[in-house]
């Protein structure tokens, strides 16, 4: 009861500062004290712990939650320091706390307890993101715009169906994230060291205290939060010792970067061209060119990308090889995904303000939707309409396409070099070249002029997603 700890022999090398997680483990400072409360609670039902001793533990709980975890004693780790702690207050019977259980079970449950409210703290910002994309759809459901393949003018779309397509990649990252939710929210304590306990403890009871029931995705699907029972990691050495549950929430945070990364880099360009003004909230502007107004909270989601797929790519190569059950290189496997869940929830929350807080430049959108003869697709399948083989029809309106680009380039000073009137020139020109016949002979010259038209282009487009 004199407050001494028995780890001495290890304790004071020089190694030291190397072995100690305790400054990293301040993320799991919470989490430990709730598992150390399940636990004890748990030794005490059980009759492997006097219920006035467990209540003394408890109480020294409390009080090492309020002085924080910058007032823990020195020791390798958070799970060392807090015992140390409870020990120093209540005396060595605060040393029954450890009964039953090891570092190993006890630092993978603090993990998935604090995981837990981390990747759901992302799925929040997804379904942020998602919300701020619906609204562009709806206030934009008719704002015409030019689409891009290779980044090359296409065809005209809307501003909704180019939001509407990053949410639905978003449902998807929102989607693989639950699921990686319901197999962090599985209980590896109890597992001890890796082999079990000769202790008659309840790892069920302590699952459900700490509210490990696999939901909402793995074993729970649809069920009610009450209908869920607890859920445990079975296996002794693969609860204290597996980590797919970090790769797995680190990799479906990579994806959601990957998906971020495009959207950021999309309207990066957008602001380019002048199709979009971000808010001043998400702009930065130069130290030297005082005119500048620049998307540097976009560029840095997109470089967020590569900071996940790094952690990714960090936990992978750290887990590879191991051996069962524990090794100590699983201490530096956790830091990868606390990096990879804090850089990807922080840019998924910054980019659904950005998109939130966007003007959309509908006049320029509009005058540009037309560029680049994209409507020429339209064109080509009207003519196909009218009883052209397409690859005929394709042929033709590519030969008015490069007419009407050559006489363009010839006049490159206009602003806006098109319009439909130039394109409905040099197609009737093409159906002279290549078929030997006027246009009017094989279309109404009305409908080629709807045709040519973006937005009547996009209207027509009503095929199942399509942007009408
Ligand atoms: N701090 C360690 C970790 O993060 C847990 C301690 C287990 N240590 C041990 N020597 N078995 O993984």
């Amino acid at each position: 009861s004199d407050g001494v700890v028995r780890r001495d022999r290890f304790s004071g090398g020089p190694a030291r500062s190397f072995l100690s997680s305790l400054a990293a483990d301040e993320r799991i400072f919470e989490a430990d004290l709730e598992v150390d409360r399940a636990h004890t609670v748990m030794l005490a039902e059980q009759g492997i712990v006097e219920d006035d001793v467990a209540g003394q533990i408890l109480t020294a709980l409390d009080a090492i939650e309020v002085d924080g975890h910058d007032s823990l004693p020195d020791g390798e780790d958070v799970h060392e320091a807090i015992e140390t702690a409870v020990i120093e207050r209540i005396g060595a019977e605060g040393g029954k706390m450890h009964t039953a259980r090891s570092r190993n079970d006890e630092v993978a449950a603090c993990i998935r307890y604090r995981l837990r409210e981390d990747v759901l703290e992302s799925i929040e910002t997804t379904l942020a993101l998602r919300e701020s994309l619906v609204a562009v759809a709806e206030a934009h459901a008719e704002t015409i715009m030019p689409g891009y393949t290779h980044l090359q003018p296409a065809q005209p779309t809307t501003v909704a169906h180019w939001a509407l397509a990053y949410e639905g990649a978003v449902r998807r990252d929102t989607a693989r994230l639950l699921e990686a939710y319901g197999r962090i929210n599985e209980s590896p304590l109890g597992g001890a060291a890796f082999a079990g306990t000769t202790f008659d403890i309840d790892r069920e009871r302590t699952a459900e205290l700490l509210g490990f029931d696999g939901g909402p995705a793995s074993n729970a699907r649809g069920s009610s939060a009450e209908q869920r029972s607890a859920v445990v990691v079975e296996n002794s050495m693969d609860a204290s010792s597996s980590r797919d549950f970090l790769l797995e929430a680190t990799q479906a945070l990579s994806t959601h970067a990957t998906t971020l990364s495009g959207l950021a880099e999309d309207v990066v360009i957008f602001a380019n061209r002048g199709f979009v003004d971000l808010s001043d909230d998400y702009s930065s502007t130069s130290s030297i060119m005082p005119q500048k107004k620049n998307p540097d909270t976009l560029e840095l989601v997109r470089a967020v990308a590569g900071d996940a797929a790094g952690g990714v790519q960090g936990l992978t190569t750290t887990l590879k090889g191991l051996p069962r059950a524990y090794n100590r290189d699983l201490q530096r496997a956790t830091t990868h995904a606390w990096d990879t869940v804090d850089a990807v929830t922080e840019a998924s929350e910054v980019a659904a303000g950005a998109v939130a807080t966007a003007d959309w430049n509908e006049e320029t959108l509009a005058a540009e939707a037309g560029e680049g003869f994209s409507t020429a697709t339209g064109v080509a399948d009207l003519l196909a309409a009218n009883g052209l083989p397409f690859r005929t029809a394709h042929e033709l309106v590519a030969h008015a396409a490069e007419n009407s680009a050559e006489r363009s380039s010839a006049d490159s000073h206009a602003a806006k070099p098109r319009d439909n009137g130039a394109d409905y020139d040099a197609l009737e020109a093409a159906a002279r070249d290549v078929l030997g016949e006027p246009l009017e002979s094989l279309v109404d010259p009305d409908a080629v002029e709807e045709a040519l038209d973006p937005a009547a282009s996009v209207a027509s487009r009503d095929s199942q997603g399509g942007p009408a």
